[in-house]
């Protein structure tokens, strides 16, 4: 039976990694699709001894109902971390637990976005913020994006042309989906420009840990004096995803909005959970366990642009991140990478197309790459497969101007 549904509803799809996610399940198919951490380096066995201790020893608690703000020695844990890492100056009362940085971004919407208002973002930008976002019917404006951040003079412009702008959303470090770091001076010039505007500004940082080579840059948290800047924190990228125990760190009284809108959706992330990860937290080194994924991931970075300087045709441009999951291709602007996508399946490499980041549409020549999940060895292969499709695409282009031409090829 049809049954009327919200208007929300409408602008909802399934997110296409999702699809594309699926199809990766098939057997010997080489994934460059999804944002998995690798799996094979998950500390399974020291999280079932935290486990079997949490529930030997707090077992009526963490299976109990808990405070929404979250577990407290977490809280002290993450701020603490965060101060030494970052260089921020914030308490644990300044710390709320969310079930996955998701979450955040699903409340950050509640909190700012009537139907209507504007959210500003990257272009390209998370895919995961935009559904988010959706459902709060607004309209995006992407700002102009390059290797150093977001254009200001475009930032100033787009503001200029909407003044229903309610909220910033960025990820300044090792963004995904372009692999991109913003400059320092882009981080200041960016936050004067919000403050002179009084936007609010919600930073995801899944990645920040997550740097190979290069200096640290301060987070737009720590260069925030104005309490603007609601920050996101995930264990998923440097611990494991699957416990979804993620932070957001806000000055007091946007703190308190968001235990409200919290309360609303779970009234708390998981007790034991939380407690699983304050108790790894205490006993473990897990700044030691990030050491090891960043030697991994940039050993598979290396291994994926290598292999791509050796086997991609000219004409095509990508990025070269300095940290974090994805790197980021841009095909001649008359290629569709939904179309390279299924002559690449054909292959058995998967790939997300990049049009799905850009909240707007258009940037069918785009299309992310990710070198976390695989082996150096799948990766190399999938990369020289996707190599020479991308060289038969290149050249029937170059013969007749069509790439369609290849269909069932
Ligand atoms: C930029 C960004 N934000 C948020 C998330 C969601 O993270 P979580 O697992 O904490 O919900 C992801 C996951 O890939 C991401 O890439």
């Amino acid at each position: 039976m049809d049954v009327r549904m919200a208007n929300r509803m409408r602008e909802l799809k399934a997110s296409e990694i999702r699809e594309i996610l699926k199809l990766t399940q098939r057997p010997g198919m080489i994934s460059l699709a999804g944002g998995l951490p690798a799996a094979e380096l998950f500390p399974v066995e020291r999280v079932e001894d935290v486990t079997k201790q949490v529930l030997g020893e707090e077992g009526r608690h963490v299976l109990q109902y808990s405070p929404t703000e979250g577990d407290p020695r977490l809280r002290e844990l993450i701020a603490g971390r965060m101060n030494a890492r970052w260089g921020t100056s914030v308490g644990p009362d300044d710390i709320l637990i969310t079930s996955g940085s998701q979450q955040a971004l699903d409340l950050s919407g509640k909190l700012f976005l009537d139907p209507g208002d504007a959210v500003l973002c990257e272009s390209p930008t998370y895919l995961g913020a935009i559904n988010a976002f959706k459902a709060y019917e607004p309209q995006f404006v992407e700002v102009k994006t390059d290797n150093d951040g977001m254009d200001i003079t475009d930032l100033e412009r787009s503001i200029a042309a909407n003044p229903k702008v309610r909220l910033a959303y960025v990820i300044p470090d090792f963004q995904n989906p372009s692999g991109r770091s913003w400059s320092l001076e882009r981080r200041r010039a960016f936050l004067d420009v919000m403050v002179r505007h009084a936007i609010p500004v919600v930073e995801d940082n899944p990645y920040g840990e997550l740097r190979f080579e290069g200096e640290p840059l301060p987070p737009l948290k720590a260069l925030d004096a104005h309490g603007l800047v609601i920050f996101l924190g995930t264990f998923s990228k440097i611990f494991c995803p699957g416990l979804r125990i993620a932070w957001l760190a806000a000055a007091p009284a946007l703190r308190e909005k968001y235990v409200m809108a919290k309360q609303g959706a779970d009234l708390h992330s998981s007790s034991l959970g939380q407690r699983q990860i304050a108790v790894y937290l205490d006993r473990f080194d897990l700044d030691a366990d990030i050491e090891i994924l960043r030697q991994t991931y940039r050993r598979r970075r290396d291994v994926m642009l290598r292999t791509m300087e050796e086997t991609f045709p000219s004409g095509i441009s990508y990025t070269r991140p300095k940290g974090g999951l994805f790197l980021w291709v841009e095909l001649p602007g008359d290629v569709n990478a939904r179309d390279v996508l299924a002559h690449s399946l054909d292959q058995g490499v998967a790939f997300v197309p990049g049009g799905s980041f850009y909240p707007n549409g258009g940037h069918e020549n785009t299309l992310r790459l990710n070198f976390s999940a695989m082996s150096e060895e799948r990766i190399e292969e999938g990369i020289r497969r996707l190599g020479r499709v991308l060289g038969e695409v290149m050249a029937e282009r170059a013969g007749t101007g069509r790439v369609e031409a290849l269909a069932g090829s």
